[in-house]
């Protein structure tokens, strides 16, 4: 039923290196919380990239032919200390961040990230909450570590898993990594009380898509979210075909035949996801049986209340997935920046900026090479 990933990939182009010029100093800006961007898009939720490295190939992501023995990684020195990412952390959070996501690569392969966890679970919002505090994570290690996470402060966890049947994941993830394992690793969050959990599966046409009702079937009435996600062009060297994308419709679609649904409303405005509840006899929504998710950055873009910032292992901040250059906040901090001149250089960042990569592109899909080389999303978080 599987098959193995097309050999179309694209030879990685090095885009860490560029980075764009600072705004110019000019209005001085404080944080107030309440920042827009040129398409009055608040500043809420803050990816951080902890890590460039992952112990799995997905080849959507990290294609083994490109991610090889000589793919150079950054070294330790270029990336943030968790002192610096706290201190970048809490001037977002000044700005109206209220929530934040570690990510990277796989992130539990960073050394000691409890300590990290411990840090910014201590940041208040300028209203005194604490913040939404989560981590992205292929579940490979979280057997081992959800308590420790838990106990660190780290609220909730979502776990990418693209299949249940044992030979597709090893395939997905291409270096033959159980999905028992995984599993495990969902359990044993699920016991430690890194809840709600969410589940991340990229559905490649060809690939996987027959995972989509095993799945399904397998978390429904679990209390676990599972999401389904369009296979994006993100990147630039996954070889993305619009061929290999399977419609977010055509998931529901597919799932609706046989277990019914519901189309739910937003729970936050900027979400990736839209909702659908499992129906009852009546067609209502069976809370018990819980919901899914269809994330459709292809389809049905989602640029328009876009509120995410990320920002990359080495420190530098990006406003939009598909961007190909960022801004070096890390140069800042290292030549100790007073706080006040961090807050302004951010704020003016994220008021000047005005991406919609997905917006723009559904009005052109097709096949073409992306016209700007990006960064990889290894490099800057999902
Ligand atoms: P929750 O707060 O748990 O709902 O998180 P989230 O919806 O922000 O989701 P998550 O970080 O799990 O993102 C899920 C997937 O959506 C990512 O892995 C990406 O594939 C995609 N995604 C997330 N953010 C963006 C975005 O800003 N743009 C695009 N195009 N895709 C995104
Ligand atoms: N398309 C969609 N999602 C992707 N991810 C990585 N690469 C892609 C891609 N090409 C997301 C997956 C995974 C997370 C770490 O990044 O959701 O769960
Ligand atoms: Fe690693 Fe996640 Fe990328 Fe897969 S999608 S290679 S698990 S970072
Ligand atoms: Fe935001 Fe860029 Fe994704 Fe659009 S494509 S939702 S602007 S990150």
């Amino acid at each position: 039923m599987t098959e193995r990933h097309t050999p179309r990939v694209v030879p990685l182009v090095d885009q860490r290196s560029a980075v764009l010029a600072m705004p110019a100093a000019g209005s001085r800006i404080v944080a107030t919380g309440s920042l827009i961007d040129q398409r009055a898009r608040p500043l809420r939720d803050l990816r951080i990239s902890v890590t460039d490295r992952c112990n799995f190939r997905c080849n959507y992501c990290m294609p083994k032919e490109v991610f090889d023995k000589n793919h150079l990684y950054l070294p330790h020195s270029a990336l943030l200390s968790f002192e610096e990412i706290t201190r970048i952390a809490k001037v977002f959070v000044a700005h109206g961040v209220q929530k934040i996501r570690l990510t990277g690569g796989e992130p539990l392969l960073r050394k000691n990230i409890e300590s990290l966890i411990e840090q910014l679970a201590m940041l208040r919002t300028p209203e005194g909450h604490a913040l939404d505090l989560t981590l992205t994570t292929n579940g490979s290690l979280l057997a081992r570590k959800a308590r420790a996470l838990k106990a660190a402060g780290l609220q909730r966890v979502t776990v990418s898993l693209d299949g249940l049947n044992d030979a597709v994941f090893r395939s997905m993830n291409d270096v033959d990594f159980p999905v028992a394992e995984v599993l495990a690793g969902i359990e044993a969050a699920r016991e430690a009380g890194l809840g709600p959990i969410k589940i991340n599966m990229v559905v490649k046409r060809g690939s996987n898509e027959h995972e989509i009702l095993p799945m399904a079937r397998h978390f429904r009435g679990s209390g676990i979210v599972l999401r389904f996600i369009e296979y994006m062009d993100v990147g630039a060297s996954n070889g993305w075909r619009m061929n290999d994308v399977l419609p977010s419709s055509e998931v529901v679609k597919r799932i609706h035949a046989e277990l019914p649904l519901v189309q739910l409303d937003p729970s936050q405005p900027g979400e990736t996801a839209e909702r659908w509840g499992y129906a009852d006899a009546s067609g209502q929504h069976d809370r018990t049986l819980g919901e899914i998710g269809v994330i459709s950055s292809v389809t049905q873009a989602f640029c328009g209340d876009c509120n995410r910032a990320r920002l990359s292992t080495e420190g530098k901040l990006y406003l939009c997935l598909f961007a190909s250059t960022g801004y070096d906040l890390r140069t800042l901090v290292r030549d100790h920046a007073a706080t006040a001149d961090l807050e302004s250089a951010i704020g003016h960042i994220w008021q000047d900026r005005n991406d919609n990569y997905s917006e723009s592109r559904s009005a052109q899909i097709d096949d073409s090479a992306p016209a700007q080389r990006r960064v990889e999303m290894s490099y800057i978080g999902g």
